[in-house]
């Protein structure tokens, strides 16, 4: 069966972005990346891309007098390249409602929070803040409003005494490498289903060592 061609929106180091590329390199895995696409001309991830041989181009936002024209580089650069989902992996810029509603349904994003709590910048500095007992991550379909949508995968990852924005970064950022390939797995095996404003997932639920994600040690 054909796998699902991907393209991913990145602006700086692509941990997740090498998560998906580790998940496609397996040929069973449903989906593919088409296409990496940086703002940022020095993101890392664009090594991390090109080193295995995968599609790179440098759209930078700099280059655009308004938001119009570089969204709409990249939207015909997605065309080109044939994709069919769009990932958005640590892509900081914020799209326009216009490249949101052109991709609906077709364009995901990864939150290192449990939404819809804790939408924004800075959020382990104000999980922290608040005393949480648990944070995580979150996989959800993208929507105008920023951290906002159908929630596809979650995991929840344990706050520890002690821990600082770094140490809780880390151990949220090993759920993402997880959540990330799972949820492009489920939507690549059409077991998405959009009701609403709700993904539900058809058969097996995710397994419970990724929603539920033990820290090492
Ligand atoms: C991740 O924490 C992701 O949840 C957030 O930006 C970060 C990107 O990290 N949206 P990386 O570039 O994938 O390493």
């Amino acid at each position: 069966m054909a796998r699902l061609r991907v393209g991913v929106l990145i602006s700086g180091r692509g941990s997740n972005l090498q998560a998906l590329i580790e998940a496609t390199s397996d040929p069973a895995y449903p989906a593919e990346i088409a296409l990496v696409v940086a703002n940022q001309p020095d993101a890392g991830g664009l090594q991390r891309a090109r080193s295995v041989g995968i599609r790179t181009e440098i759209i930078n936002h700099r280059a655009f007098n308004a938001k119009q024209g570089f969204e709409a580089s990249i939207d015909a650069a997605l065309r080109g390249a044939k994709v069919e989902l769009v990932c958005l992996a640590g892509f900081m810029r914020i799209l326009t409602p216009w490249f949101v509603e052109r991709w609906r349904d077709r364009l995901i994003n990864i939150h290192p929070s449990l939404l819809p709590a804790f939408k924004g910048l800075d959020t382990h500095e104000r999980v922290l803040a608040t005393g949480a007992r648990f944070t995580g991550c979150t996989v959800h379909f993208v929507r105008p409003d920023v951290d906002d949508g159908p929630i596809v995968v979650q995991a929840a990852v344990p706050v520890m005494p002690g821990d600082t924005p770094d140490t809780l970064s880390a151990r949220v950022l090993g759920a993402e490498h997880h959540c990330y390939p799972l949820a492009v797995r489920l939507i690549a095996e059409g077991r998405v289903r959009l009701r609403e404003e709700r993904a539900d997932i058809v058969g097996a639920p995710p397994p419970a060592d990724v929603v539920m994600f033990n820290p090492p040690g």
